[in-house]
């Protein structure tokens, strides 16, 4: 195992020379109490994603999660042995990290990270890039400070009762004059600007909820693209999600993780390419 230690702040959470617009634009503070229950997945699909990056990386290796939250992921990753670092921007996410075991967490931002080179051997990236408008930055800084692999779960949804309901209120902000947007792009979205070493299959995550809850989790903008929506919009696209659904009882939220792996040469050259 690489020693990093010194490399890392542990458990100081000082955040480390980014732009505070770019920190604030994102900042998950709101949402970290909610998070865990809003993004869950179904019993056993943690362990399987632990199991396929066990597969894949070998737990002797010293992985960065960068974006790590709240540690959905990185805590079943440390539970089967891995070496975990985390870095998030926001302190309430990375306190409910905390509580879960995940400690080697550090407040730092993803375009700017507080290590040395090749401090890593992988880099884990897991819904991160879409927040960053400086994405390809936050790719070379991973692509900097890990020397093999980056890493990711993707979801994949096609035509869940969830994502009609995305739809259908994207579609009543656009009506109103609004497009939802994220400024960066999403992991997934990666693989077709850079194509993945290898893209496996690792679980269906199959969630059922109530509408009033699905309803109620938009009108709380628990999602970050709604953050930037008009609150005269929102209230509108919200009154059209009630009438849409009404007399609906439960939806299935039913997608596929998929774990994405690149070669850390091929982030790069994209980096060099794109002139970063
Ligand atoms: C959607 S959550 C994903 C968390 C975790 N990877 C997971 O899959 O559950 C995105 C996380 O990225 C963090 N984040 C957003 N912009 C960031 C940046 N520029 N640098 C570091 N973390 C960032 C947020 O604070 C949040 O905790």
């Amino acid at each position: 195992m690489r020693d990093h230690n010194s490399d890392y702040l542990p458990c100081t959470m000082t955040l480390l020379d980014g732009p505070e617009e770019r920190t604030l634009r994102v900042s998950f503070d709101r949402i970290a109490d909610r998070y865990d229950e809003t993004r869950a997945y179904a019993e056993g699909v943690p362990r399987r994603i632990a199991e396929a990056l066990e597969r894949e990386l070998t737990t002797d290796c010293a992985v960065l999660e960068v974006g790590v939250g709240t540690g959905r992921i990185a805590e079943p990753l440390r539970t089967h042995g891995f070496d975990v670092v985390g870095v998030d921007v926001s302190m309430g996410m990375l306190s409910r990290a905390r509580s879960k075991g995940v400690v080697d967490v550090a407040l730092a931002d993803a375009t700017s990270l507080p290590f040395v080179d090749d401090a890593f051997d992988h880099a884990l990236s897991v819904h991160l890039t879409h927040l960053i408008s400086e994405w390809r930055l936050a790719l070379a800084e991973m692509a900097r400070v890990a020397s093999d692999r980056l890493v990711s779960m993707v979801t994949e949804r096609d035509g869940c009762d969830l994502e009609a309901m995305q739809l259908a209120y994207e579609g009543a902000c656009a009506d109103a004059g609004h497009k939802v947007r994220h400024p960066g792009l999403r992991e997934r979205e990666l693989a077709d600007v850079v194509r993945p070493m290898r893209k496996a299959h690792v679980a269906e995550n199959t969630v059922g909820l109530y509408v009033t809850d699905a309803i109620e989790r938009y009108r709380e903008r628990t999602f970050s693209d709604l953050w930037d929506v008009p609150d005269d919009v929102h209230q509108t696209a919200i009154r059209s999600l009630e009438e849409r659904y009404r007399g609906v009882e439960r939806l299935e939220r039913r997608e596929r993780v998929v774990m994405m792996v690149w070669a850390m040469r091929d982030i790069k050259e994209l980096i060099t390419t794109s002139g970063q």
